[in-house]
């Protein structure tokens, strides 16, 4: 029998980031980490006309690119309209649309870069935003991005596991798949690094709230997710406590891969 195609609720993913808008700035500090590691990869010798920040949630770094390259046409696209517009209210010089990085708004051949930052993750299937991206872009332009593989936010996956059967985390394709994604989809590849980054906490209420103020709790997919009860809830902390470090700190891993890819011209 062939398994159902667990499709994205882009509805929900939408509604989660709407939803955090305002507080997402506030708790994004590994965001913006892996934002500057993305604007650094970005080649000096690109002279972009027409630039897209893809999931550009807050706005934050459609501004940087905005600054850089002045004289371009710099775009900020986002699923979640209540991201749009509060991104639109802290920046008005930017120009900025509602999309789907699995649909793009834009013309074929019209771009010369794609920035992405921790956006991809939230899509059903990387290889169509790949064709996408490939589609609308320049020959000779890029597309520079981060997104998330398999082994992210692993310590909170195991420690549900010893609650309940359900998926409390969202699933991320591992590095391999990517890969062959990356190699099947006409661009050359500049570069691809799968770096993991640990964030640390005290406590685990630290991660879950952080987590909600940036609207990525929410299930890409609904699923039952069972009653948060004290006893459950105690039951987590306990599971995630085994990784309690020397330092005596809880790390939350990110296994984050970040890429330059040009199409030929
Ligand atoms: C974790 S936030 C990252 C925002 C920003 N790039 C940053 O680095 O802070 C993910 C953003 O991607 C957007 N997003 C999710 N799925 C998307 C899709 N299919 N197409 C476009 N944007 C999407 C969300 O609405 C959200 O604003």
């Amino acid at each position: 029998m062939i398994e159902p195609v667990a499709l994205v609720n882009k509805q929900l993913v939408a509604s989660g980031f709407g939803r955090a808008a305002e507080s997402y700035d506030g708790a994004a500090h590994f965001q913006q980490q892996v934002a500057a590691e993305v604007y650094q990869r970005i080649p000096e010798s690109l002279h972009p006309g027409v630039v897209v920040d893809l999931g550009s949630g807050t706005g934050m770094h459609t501004a940087r690119l905005l600054d850089e390259y002045s004289a371009a046409l710099v775009i900020g696209c986002d699923l979640s309209w209540g991201m749009l517009k509060h991104a639109k209210s802290r920046c008005s010089m930017a120009n900025w649309c509602g999309g789907d990085a699995e649909a793009l708004p834009f013309r074929n051949g019209s771009v010369d870069l794609v920035f992405s930052s921790l956006a991809i993750q939230w899509c059903d299937a990387f290889e169509r935003v790949l064709s996408e991206v490939y589609r609308v872009m320049r020959p000779g332009g890029c597309f520079v991005f981060s997104t998330l593989c398999e082994g992210t936010l692993g310590e909170l996956h195991h420690a549900w596991q010893g609650v309940d059967d359900f998926e409390h985390v969202n699933p991320y394709p591992a590095f391999e798949e990517h890969h062959q994604a990356i190699s099947q989809s006409g661009f050359e590849v500049e570069s691809l690094d799968l770096i993991p980054h640990q964030v640390f906490y005290n406590r685990l209420g630290e991660l879950t709230r952080e987590l909600e103020a940036l609207g990525a709790n929410t299930l890409t997919v609904e699923r039952r997710q069972g009653l948060m009860t004290p006893g459950r809830y105690r039951a987590l902390q306990q599971g995630y406590e085994m990784f309690r470090n020397d330092q005596k700190l809880l790390p939350a891993t990110y296994q984050v891969l970040f890429s330059v890819l040009r199409k030929k011209g």
